[in-house]
């Protein structure tokens, strides 16, 4: 059975990453409507990933005996002034979800419950390199300056294809 502090706080980061997901929907539906083609297709698929991790924590509460609520979303911001402060959004928002696994950890040794210890190892890693995306994309775009991003939105998607590959 799982532990119900464990079992609460893995309930609030369903809510996290299901926003999480709709925020970067709401930023690619910004970007496509702004013509940044690959921007778009760059946060599309980052929402996919959002939706995956809330998924998985959604499947981990039920297959140990507890129970998982589908909770309301926050409306995320509809309009950006910028593609560089959006990214600067998403690292913020990214720094934020680390902070709330980290979060879980800690729950997790409080209620010695190693085995969501364990588990929950994917999220810490994965969460490094969520940043370090975030971080590459603000790098490149810092280089940029105010110059056009039509090249940058062209390679967007490469930078995620040699995540990938990573
Ligand atoms: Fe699932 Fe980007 O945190």
């Amino acid at each position: 059975m799982l532990n119900k502090k464990v079992e609460e706080i893995l309930n609030v980061q369903v809510e996290k990453e299901g926003y999480s997901s709709n925020l970067y929907l709401a930023m690619a539906s910004w970007a496509e409507s702004r013509g940044y083609e690959g921007i778009a297709k760059w946060l599309y698929a980052q929402a996919e990933e959002e939706r995956e991790h809330m998924l998985k924590i959604i499947a981990y509460i039920n297959e140990r005996g507890g129970r998982t609520i589908i909770p309301a979303f926050a409306k995320p911001p509809v309009d950006y002034t910028g593609v560089k402060p959006m990214f600067d959004q998403v690292l913020e928002h990214e720094q934020y979800v680390t902070a709330s696994i980290n979060e879980i950890v800690t729950v997790c040794m409080q209620e010695k419950d190693y085995t969501t210890h364990n588990w929950v190892q994917w999220f810490v890693t994965e969460q490094i390199e969520e940043e370090a995306s975030a971080n590459n994309i603000l790098d490149k775009l810092n280089l940029l300056g105010d110059g056009p991003l039509y090249l940058f939105d062209r390679d967007i998607l490469t930078l995620r294809s040699e995540e990938s590959q990573g």
